[in-house]
């Protein structure tokens, strides 16, 4: 199809990439200097300042369980679909696994002076289910892991760094898959509810911030429709997985997560929150869908884009039913919710967590032919990043994933007009470097490119909060570099470089950019004052 040049555009933005690395190559300091400069001249000059924001607004970091912390047999922890999954060869691109990762189950406190030395004060993380619950409900909490976690939670409290913490982020006890299929099944919900409960009786004393699930627009996507993610089910032609239906899983398994973060709500505003006083949310993937053209057309698929990714999950939380695109194209495939589902809906949530990085063009699939995007559900539409030749934005290391900073905007003031303002976190913003085995420190250390999009993203932001909308956090992804999901250790989002061999942690231009803009310098697009006297 005509649409389908993106591999060209592509080609030439990695063409600009790579005279980029080979200015940087040239002499280290004085190419970054030089870089540094042409970056001052070349961009407007906006000083971003941590006073744009307000003083009790969350700066931190992320990471997730089963991305850093190894130790994945010990302590009486139980095995989870990610361990499995990872285990099965062909399902990890560079065949790694997360059984050791970064480590982190003996390394936090070195992780956390990490932080300390950013500057953060707050940390989202999240916890391993089957740390907790090694057999879900049908075994007994695992004191070990209460005991990890606590260990965890108190030395960030010690150091000033708030907790906010996700309750499940993708990995959950292999026993609840073999038993009953997990999210399949609606027995799911009665694990999740317990899972949580566990929390918030061990943890919620001190932490004030919880939110329910970490992207399951990605959990039904990746795991039910595209079969990438575990337990890797679909159908043709979503992808060729052994078990599967992608058009009618997906929605079965969303459903049963978005019942279960209402009867976690429930229970925290039922027998906790008066005591505890804490709040808590979901975190959604929110990709913005910006119409290919102007045209009525392609304005009702970006739409529909949303509605298929985001408002699946939030409509019913907020409106109590799925949004009326899903109903047209779906119909019976689509789940209902009962009287009983909608008054357990009412408790809502505090705030919407939001993981933003990219944004894509989509074109309209219904009124004329084109290929329909299906990692984009069944929306019935392309997605692409070109549009006439010319990229959405700038390649970053995942496909797909151009950065596109004025997308941020976007989606924080479309979620500020659809769910009446409620309070928003962006519990994820990060960028990506492709790595392989024969790569050092040296080659990821100076990553200029990163610390222009955080900056970007960050002025989008602060432009979202001038006009009214209710922003209160922001957590760059991530932390240290770590086991990325099906990638493996082939990309690196770290604003620490790790190496996988010796554990060994680099902090990264971004990781000194971000301190010194978390500190109070003025700092321009990767040319702080400070910066430049420093390099
Ligand atoms: C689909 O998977 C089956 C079984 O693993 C394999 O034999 C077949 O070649 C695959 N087809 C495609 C199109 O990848
Ligand atoms: C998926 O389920 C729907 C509804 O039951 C059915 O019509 C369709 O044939 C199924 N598709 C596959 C690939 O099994
Ligand atoms: C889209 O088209 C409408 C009507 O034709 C026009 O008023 C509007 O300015 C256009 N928007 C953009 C972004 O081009
Ligand atoms: C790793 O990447 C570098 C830089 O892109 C490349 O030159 C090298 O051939 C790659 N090595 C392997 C083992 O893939």
């Amino acid at each position: 199809m005509i649409w389908k040049n993106e591999p060209k555009a592509e080609l030439r933005a990695r063409e600009s990439e790579k005279k980029l690395k080979a200015a940087r190559a040239m002499g280290s300091i004085n190419g970054l200097l030089l870089i540094l400069s042409l970056q001052f001249f070349v961009s407007n000059v906006y000083c971003l300042h941590r006073s744009q924001f307000n003083p009790s607004f969350l700066f931190g970091v992320g990471t997730s369980s089963y991305q850093i912390e190894g130790a994945y047999l010990e302590d009486n922890k139980g095995l989870s679909n990610w361990d499995v999954f990872s285990h099965i060869e062909g399902n990890i691109k560079d065949g790694s696994n997360g059984d050791i990762a970064d480590d982190y189950y003996h390394r936090y406190l070195e992780d956390i002076e990490l932080m300390t030395n950013l500057g953060v004060n707050s940390y989202r993380f999240s916890i391993s289910w089957s740390r907790i619950l090694p057999k879900g409900r049908f075994g007994d909490v695992n004191q070990a892991g209460i005991t990890f976690y606590n260990k965890v939670i108190n030395a960030i409290l010690a150091r000033g760094i708030e907790p906010f913490v996700t309750i499940n982020h993708f990995d959950i006890p292999q026993e609840l898959l073999d038993r009953y299929g997990a999210w399949l099944s609606v027995e799911i919900r009665k694990d999740y509810g317990h899972f949580a409960e566990v929390c918030f009786k061990a943890f919620g004393d001190r932490v004030k911030y919880w939110t329910t699930f970490n992207e399951p627009n990605s959990v039904t996507k990746l795991g039910y429709m595209i079969g990438s993610y575990p337990p890797g089910r679909c159908s043709q032609p979503f992808g060729n997985c052994t078990y599967g239906n992608s058009s009618l899983e997906p929605y079965i398994v969303g459903h049963n997560i978005i019942l279960s973060h209402a009867m976690a709500v429930d229970i925290y505003r039922k027998y906790y929150k008066a005591k505890q006083g804490g709040n808590i949310g979901i975190t959604i993937a929110a990709k913005w869908f910006e119409p290919l053209r102007n045209t009525t057309a392609d304005i009702l698929a970006a739409k529909r884009a949303m509605a298929f990714d985001q408002h699946w999950f939030l409509d019913p939380i907020f409106f109590g039913d799925y949004p009326s695109e899903m109903h047209q194209i779906l119909g019976p495939n689509l789940p209902t919710f009962t009287s009983e589902d909608k008054y357990l809906l009412e408790a809502k949530l505090d705030f919407i967590g939001i993981n933003q990085y990219t944004a894509t063009y989509a074109q309209d699939c219904i009124h004329s032919s084109c290929e329909i995007d299906i990692s984009d559900g069944n929306a019935l539409v392309y997605t692409t990043a070109d549009r006439n030749g010319q990229l959405i934005g700038t390649t970053t290391g995942l496909p797909g994933f151009c950065a596109v900073p004025w997308g941020i905007e976007k989606v924080v003031m479309h979620m500020k007009e659809r769910y009446n303002n409620t309070p928003m976190y962006i519990t994820e913003n990060g960028y990506s470097q492709v790595s392989n085995s024969s790569m050092t420190a040296a080659d990821f250390v100076s990553d200029i490119e990163r610390v222009n999009f955080i900056h970007d993203y960050l002025t989008y932001l602060n432009s979202a909060i001038r006009k009214g909308a209710n922003v209160r956090g922001y957590f760059a992804w991530t932390l240290i570099d770590n086991f990325e999901w099906a990638y493996g250790l082939t990309l690196r989002f770290g604003l620490h470089h790790v190496d996988f061999k010796t554990q060994d942690r680099t902090p990264r231009l971004s990781a000194k950019w971000y301190s010194n803009f978390l500190k109070g310098s003025k700092i321009a697009k990767g040319v702080g004052s400070e910066l430049s006297s420093e390099y």
